[in-house]
């Protein structure tokens, strides 16, 4: 097998670059997001391409690029990439899902601590020229009860972070989750919304999700409460918590993700939650930070080498999950098949018909799927050739 080739886009960590090069990885970088044909022309001979979330990997290009093997999303989602068609060929992607969760987390902290300290507005009145020194309203978050909806990464990392600083944690999840620390877990929505004085929305975004927090919730809300949203904005109706922030009901409210986006920096934004005091708006921001791209970089480039050198699909999103620890010496057969039964039996079978002594080996599958991996100490090429003239064979590898 040639050197293996990585195109990566969208100006991708130089750590990634420097840490596929150390690998014996060719990386050749390009600093924009291509569109569908300079895509299709670009992967030509390229085994692996590194995206960040505005490159389209559609089916028409995952059709044209048969080298391709692998891509990198080097980000937290993956909806640019045609996932399904994009196993039905054997390719396989990996993203950073949780790079970016203390990032999150960080902002969670700050944004609290400044609408409990209403800080946005002393900041905008001694901007103005007004000296405004007065502790009404100001209030201090420690004993204060948080609720966290949605306990999963970011919400599991906030909720030891809150208590370190001193808020007690209520949290719900519609999955059963260990609570951390004294973290209470509520068995309904309704019963956080009862307890907290500050309440963080950490939720993913399946569609289900879809307005689940509207007018009815923010009523439910204790007065006085403060209201976060860095998870998704389509989750929640912001028509209605403007409705609880003019009446006073909600005091104070930081809001990072909108149910439309601009596409573009520059670009017009428009939102109720607008001019009314009290509101932090940013501009999708909770992951991004240099460390957070840096631990992207690092996460998604170690995962390309370590499914080119050793054949690993752990904490891929599209196939099955695989690991088998490496042995010195000898060969790796990685074998991507169509899961019906019978296959392993098959790959098996051709290696004994050859006297080839299996000296280690672990199968998973997902969905329609398998992925074998078999280390022989030789692979004689008759073997390579039985495997791949197999039917149900996808993706075919010798390491
Ligand atoms: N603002 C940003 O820049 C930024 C950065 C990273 C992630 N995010 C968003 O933050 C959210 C959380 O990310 P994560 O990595 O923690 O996700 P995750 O998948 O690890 O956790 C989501 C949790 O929410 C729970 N959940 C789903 N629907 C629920 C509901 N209706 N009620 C209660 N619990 C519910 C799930 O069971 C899961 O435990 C995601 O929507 C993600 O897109 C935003």
């Amino acid at each position: 097998m040639g050197r293996v080739k990585a195109l990566l886009l969208e100006n991708i960590h130089p750590l990634a670059v420097s840490l596929l090069q150390d690998s014996g990885i060719e990386v050749q970088s390009h600093a924009g997001a291509l569109d569908e044909d300079e895509l299709i022309a670009a992967l030509d001979g390229v085994d692996l391409l590194g995206i960040r979330s505005k490159t389209e990997v559609t089916e028409r290009v995952l059709q044209t690029a048969t080298q391709l093997q692998a891509i990198g999303a080097f980000c937290i989602g993956t909806n640019q990439v045609a996932l399904k068609a994009a196993a039905e060929r054997g390719v396989v992607v990996f993203n950073a899902p949780f790079s970016n969760t203390r990032s999150v987390v960080e902002l969670v902290i700050g944004e609290i601590i400044a609408m409990a300290r209403r800080l946005t507005e002393k900041d905008g009145d001694l901007h103005a020229g007004t000296w405004n020194k007065d502790a009404t309203g100001s209030h201090e978050i420690r004993g204060r009860s948080i609720g966290i909806v949605g306990y999963g990464n970011i919400g599991s990392q906030l909720s030891v972070v809150a208590e370190m600083l001193g808020l007690r944690v209520f949290f719900y999840d519609t999955e059963d989750k260990l609570a951390l620390g004294n973290a209470h877990r509520c068995e309904s929505l309704e019963e956080l919304l009862q307890v907290a004085e500050v309440v963080t929305l950490h939720v993913d975004g399946r569609s289900g999700n879809a307005g689940f927090f509207g007018a009815e919730q923010f009523g439910r809300m204790r007065p006085r409460a403060l209201f976060l949203n860095l998870s998704r904005g389509f989750v929640v109706d912001y028509d209605a918590l403007r409705e609880g922030l003019l009446s006073g009901h909600i005091a104070g409210a930081a809001v990072d993700v909108f149910p439309t986006e601009p596409k573009v920096k520059g670009e017009r934004f428009v939102s109720p939650l607008q001019g009314i005091p009290n509101v932090i708006l940013t501009p999708h921001v909770g992951g991004s930070t240099q460390e957070a791209q840096e631990d992207i970089g690092r996460f998604v480039a170690t995962k390309l080498r370590d499914f080119v050198q050793r054949g690993t699909t752990t904490l891929n999103v599209n196939l099955p999950t695989l690991t088998l620890e490496a042995r010195p010496g000898g060969h790796r057969v990685t074998h991507l098949h169509v899961n019906m039964p019978g296959v392993l039996a098959k790959v098996n079978s051709i290696l004994a018909a050859h006297g080839v002594n299996i000296e280690g080996q672990m199968l998973s599958t997902l969905g329609d799927n398998g992925y074998v991996i078999t280390d022989v100490n030789d692979i004689p090429r008759a073997v390579v050739d039985e495997l791949a003239a197999l039917p149900e064979t996808i993706r075919l590898r010798v390491i």
